[in-house]
C-alpha cells in the first residue's frame, strides 16, 4: 500500500492557495472537470488508494463520488470532511471562496451530501478545527460526530492548519463521548519548514492515532524561488538530495515527511499528471537517517510559517 494519498482540493476549483502568479487562461468547467477525473484515474493507476476530499472543494466530492462508484475497488478509502461552503461558483475572479461554519446545522446539512461516499468513506473530519469555532466545545456538534462514528463505523477527525496545531491536537484528544476518545484521525500540516507537528507524532502513534500529512511541499515554498531568499540553503541540500536519489525535490520533500514521523499516509496536492507522476516517485527509495538529520535543521517557528502562508494568494 503507499504511503501517498491524493488531496483533492486543487481539482475541484480553478483557485487554490499556492505561489503560482498567473490565473488559468479560458477556464471551461467540463475541461476542468475532465482534467480532474484524469488525475483521479492517474492516481489509481499508480497505486494510490486514499483519497482526501470536501465539500468545500468545490466540484471535488462529487468527482470524487462518481469515480470512486464507477471503480467499485473495496480498497479504496475515502476521506472528506464538513464545515466549509464553497462559494466561489467557478469564477476566477471570486473575492471570496468559501465560508467556514461549524455548527450542528451545516455538520446536518453536509453530511447529506457525503454519507453518499459511503461504503467507500471510512474518514470523517471537521475541516480546519479552530478554537475560535468553539467546535472541539460544542457538545450537540461532538454528540453528533459520535452517533455517525459508531453507526458507519467511521474513524472521526480534525484537520487543523495554523501556529497552534499542536494545541488544538492536544485539546482534540481530550474530546471523550460515552466512554470513547471521539477522534481517530490528525490531517495535519507538516512539512521541512513547518515541522511542529513533531512535538506530539510520537503520542499520536502510542495513542494508535492516524496522521495524515496536508502541504507537505508548503503549498509549492519548497522549490528554489527568488522571492524566499532565506530558503537559499534549503535549497541548495532538496537539490543535492534529488540528485543522489534520482528524483525531484518534491519527491524528497514528501519522503521527509513519511521517513521523520511515520505517518499514515502524506497527500499529493498535485492538480497537474506531472506532478502526480513526479511524487509518486517518492515511493522509489527512503532517506537515511543522516538526510532527514540535515533536512531538520531548516524548520522554521510556525509563527513565521503562518506568516508568510497568509501572505500567499489564490491563483
Ligand atoms: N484545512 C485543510 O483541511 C486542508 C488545507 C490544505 C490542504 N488540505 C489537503 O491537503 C492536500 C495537499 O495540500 P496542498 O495541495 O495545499 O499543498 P502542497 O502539497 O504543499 O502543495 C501543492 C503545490 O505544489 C505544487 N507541486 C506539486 N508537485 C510539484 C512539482 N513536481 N513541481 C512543481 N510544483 C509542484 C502544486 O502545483 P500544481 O497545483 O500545479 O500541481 C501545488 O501548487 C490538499 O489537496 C487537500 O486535500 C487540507
Amino acid at each position: 500500500m503507499l504511503s501517498l494519498g491524493l488531496g483533492t482540493a486543487a481539482i475541484g476549483r480553478p483557485q487554490y492557495i499556492n505561489i503560482r502568479q498567473e490565473a488559468p487562461k479560458d477556464f471551461s468547467l467540463a475541461d476542468f472537470r475532465e482534467a480532474g477525473r484524469k488525475i483521479l484515474d492517474i492516481a489509481y493507476e499508480e497505486g494510490i488508494r486514499y483519497f482526501d476530499t470536501a465539500p468545500g472543494y468545490g466540484l471535488a466530492e462529487q468527482l470524487v463520488l462518481d469515480w470512486v462508484k464507477e471503480k467499485q475497488d473495496p480498497t479504496i478509502e475515502v476521506a472528506t470532511k464538513w464545515g466549509y461552503t464553497y462559494v466561489a461558483n467557478f469564477d476566477p475572479k471570486a473575492e471570496v471562496h468559501e465560508i467556514k461554519e461549524h455548527s450542528l446545522k451545516k455538520l446536518k446539512e453536509q453530511w447529506k451530501q457525503s454519507k453518499k461516499l459511503l461504503p467507500y468513506l471510512k474518514v470523517y473530519q471537521i475541516h480546519s478545527a479552530t478554537f475560535e469555532t468553539g467546535v472541539l466545545g460544542n457538545q450537540a456538534v461532538l454528540n453528533q460526530l459520535a452517533e455517525l462514528k459508531a453507526d458507519h463505523n467511521l474513524l472521526m477527525g480534525i484537520t487543523t492548519s495554523g501556529a497552534n496545531q499542536v494545541e488544538v491536537i492536544q485539546k482534540a484528544l481530550e474530546v471523550v463521548i460515552n466512554g470513547v476518545p471521539l477522534f481517530d484521525a490528525f490531517q495535519v500540516t507538516y512539512n521541512l519548514l513547518d515541522q511542529s507537528l513533531a512535538q506530539i507524532s510520537q503520542q499520536l502513534l502510542q495513542e494508535n492515532k492516524r496522521m495524515i500529512i496536508k502541504e507537505a511541499l508548503a503549498n509549492g515554498r519548497i522549490f528554489p524561488n527568488e522571492k524566499y531568499p532565506q530558503y537559499t540553503d534549503l535549497y541548495k541540500v532538496l537539490g543535492s538530495l534529488a540528485k543522489k536519489y534520482e528524483v525531484g525535490i518534491d519527491a524528497i520533500a514528501l519522503r521527509f515527511c513519511m521517513d521523520s514521523i511515520m505517518p499514515y499516509k502524506v497527500l499529493s496536492g498535485a492538480a497537474k499528471a506531472f506532478h502526480l507522476t513526479e511524487n509518486i516517485k517518492t515511493e522509489r527509495f527512503k532517506l537515511t537517517r543522516e538526510d532527514i538529520g540535515r533536512l531538520k535543521q531548516f524548520a522554521i517557528t510556525p509563527t513565521t510559517y503562518w506568516k508568510e502562508r497568509k501572505e500567499l494568494t489564490w491563483n
